[in-house]
């Protein structure tokens, strides 16, 4: 059993020496298979490297979110404006028209609602299902210090064994429980883990301090969270902040959806992302499409 990590070194994140990326463009999958790299391409732009990702599965666990009442009314004609789609399969079934050609990242984790321990899920979806639904990648909870912090592990592992048999990369979302600090530390702590443990991208979420630290020690692409409802002006500032500091993109849900004006929103989102726009002028932008 190795010591845990006590160096009174200070660490070194070469933050500014953005990783190579031979063999393809998204950090850490040139060794990844042809069919695992298409769908990662059709999820990140291969042009500017980058996703703006719409969440949508909030109901998995939560029921009728806010803004998710009726997805047929709210969510459907937002569906062109995003570059993948995350959702579950109950939904993609009853209410994604198929004839939308938009990728899929199929939630395949659940279990536990609101109501009870949230960590304590398993995987709730078959790989063969995955195909069935044409998806582009699968998305699983992990809860790094949470109370089943070991079986949402083990989900993931293997999870992301069925995704290396058939080519579906598996994208894992860091979960952090109420009572725990969401820190650079903690983030460091939760992206890594899931990288090392074969997960093709990770979604996590933003902190202010030391974020660059985050996506250069996590060797696989890393997707910001959006995390509950905030003023527009803060929201494009963070979409901003995570991708001058290394983030590959955005999966973001209730800053969009919830928005007075989603489609303004997810637009003015998909300049930041990919075309570097700076927040103010994306707010410029958002205010003129509001109109
Ligand atoms: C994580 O629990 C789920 O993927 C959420 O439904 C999703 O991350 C929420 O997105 P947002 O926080 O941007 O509303």
């Amino acid at each position: 059993m190795p010591d845990v990590d006590t160096s009174k070194e200070e660490k070194k994140f070469y933050e500014d020496v953005p990783m190579k990326t031979p063999g393809f463009f998204l950090k850490g999958s040139g060794s990844l298979d042809w069919g695992m790299k298409n769908r990662l391409a059709r999820i990140f732009n291969p042009r500017s490297g980058r996703t703006v990702m719409l969440a949508i599965d909030h109901g998995y666990f939560q029921g009728p979110t806010t803004g998710l009442e009726r997805i047929d009314l709210n969510i459907v004609p937002l569906v062109p404006y995003a570059d993948a789609l995350m959702l579950t399969r109950g939904i993609l079934r009853t209410t994604i028209p198929p004839a939308s050609t938009k990728p899929i990242v199929v939630r395949a984790s659940g279990g536990p609602s609101i109501l009870k321990e949230l960590s304590n899920e398993e995987i709730a979806l078959d790989i063969e299902d995955a195909i069935r639904m044409n998806a582009s990648a699968m998305a699983i909870q992990v809860f790094i210090g949470g109370e089943f912090e070991t079986r949402s592990v083990h989900n993931m592992t293997r999870l992301v064994d069925m995704g290396l048999r058939y080519g579906i990369p598996v994208m894992a979302v860091t979960a952090v429980g109420k009572e725990m600090v969401r820190d650079a530390k903690y983030f460091r702590l939760a992206c890594r883990i899931c990288a090392e443990l074969g997960a093709h991208f990770v979604k996590t979420y933003y902190v202010p301090e030391g974020f660059e630290t985050v996506t250069a020690s996590c060797p696989v692409p890393i997707v910001m969270a959006g995390g509950k409802k905030i003023e527009v002006l803060d929201a494009l500032k963070m979409a901003s902040n995570a991708i001058q500091r290394g983030a590959s993109g955005v999966d973001m849900g209730r800053n969009i959806f919830q928005s007075e004006n989603p489609v303004a929103m997810i637009k003015a989102i998909g300049a930041v992302v990919h075309k570097n726009l700076s927040p103010d002028k994306a707010y410029e932008m958002f205010n003129d499409l509001k109109k």
